[in-house]
């Protein structure tokens, strides 16, 4: 055989394998989505989303007390909103006792090494289920909408929040809300992920299933991107590095591996997160009790494909058994 022909020389050990990587996955680069509603006390578990639940403040010291333990770096927190009052803006959203802004409090007086983000959007709260504020036709409302997430944002943020993370995908909301944390003096407090190209996917079913923020009428297509954009996606992230974000996030993941190598290259100087949404879990899953893989060895092999892809931070429901098979 000719010698330029051989590559399997290079990888026939454990170590040389592990070696053939650029970057290997660890625990610190694992962002846990988790889910507070507004009984203190309760728990829930969400049928659609396999081992997650919905977590009343109380529990949470039970529920991620051994998993800091075991190394649990970062949490992104979505407000699950039972009781409360929805409206056309979004009013529970930053209610100061409303469960997001008691479970940062929470939690960083129970974890004070725990990196914790927020989730920022309005369509747990908002009556039509919309993620921005509405026109009477229906249609998006741009500038009261920024102007209302950035408003949401500065709450969670001044409530200790590390990091705001606004879903909504209404135009002009990064310059918005960089703009409030800088002159609220929080410029250099909180980080700003943002969830850049976002899709108008069919992998968020069991999310809205799990926070009940499926809209009353319509869809999101109006707003989050379609799913073909590939352009579209490069100008988001494109716009977004220029209106402040210090993070830029693909959703969901492993269908847009191409949109995340894209990412890497326009934003080569900022962290690059993805999301492996609640569908792509349960797919993950469903898929694992069939019999068509091995769980583990799939949600290795997904969330590996976007670490190669150029990811540097990953949100994903497997979090919790990473942080076990991680150390096995
Ligand atoms: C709400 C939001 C959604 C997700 C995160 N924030 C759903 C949506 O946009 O409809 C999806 C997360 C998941 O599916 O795991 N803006
Ligand atoms: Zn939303």
């Amino acid at each position: 055989m000719d010698i330029s022909s051989v590559l399997q020389g290079g990888y026939q050990h454990p170590l040389s394998r592990s070696w053939q990587a650029r970057r290997t996955l660890t625990k610190g680069m694992l962002m846990y989505p988790i889910f507070i509603t507004d009984d203190p006390d309760a728990y829930v578990d969400i049928p659609s989303l396999p081992g997650q639940a919905r977590w009343g403040v109380n529990r949470l010291e039970g529920f991620l007390g051994p998993l800091v333990k075991k190394g649990l770096k970062s949490v992104i927190l979505f407000g699950v909103p039972m009781l409360c009052q929805k409206d056309g803006s979004g009013t529970p959203a930053d209610d100061p006792k409303g469960p997001v802004i008691l479970a940062i409090q929470t939690l960083r007086l129970l974890f004070p090494t725990l990196y914790i983000a927020c989730d920022v959007c309005l369509c747990e709260y908002t009556s039509h289920g919309h993620c921005g504020v509405l026109h009477e036709d229906g249609t998006i409302n741009s500038e009261p909408s920024a102007a209302r997430i950035a408003e949401v944002a500065l709450a969670y943020a001044k409530a200790g929040a590390h990091c705001v993370a606004p879903s909504d995908m209404m135009d002009g909301r990064i310059k918005a809300i960089k703009r409030a944390l800088i002159d609220a003096g929080y410029g250099n407090k909180c980080t700003l992920m943002s969830y850049s190209a976002k899709f108008a996917s069919a992998l968020y079913g069991p999310f809205r299933d799990a926070a009940g923020s499926a809209p009353s009428f319509g869809d999101r297509k109006c707003y989050q991107l379609p799913p073909t954009a590939k352009g579209l996606a490069r100008r988001a992230i494109t716009r977004d590095i220029a209106e402040g974000a210090d993070i830029i996030m693909v959703k969901p993941a492993l269908p847009y591996l191409d949109v995340i190598s894209d990412a890497a290259e326009l934003a080569p100087d900022h962290p690059l997160a993805c999301y492996q949404v609640s569908g792509e879990y349960a797919m993950v899953v469903a898929g694992a009790r069939a019999g068509v893989y091995d769980l583990r060895t799939m949600a290795f092999e997904t969330t590996e494909s976007m670490i190669r892809a150029g990811c540097t931070l990953i949100l994903s429901y497997f979090t919790p058994q990473f942080l076990d098979w991680l150390d096995e």
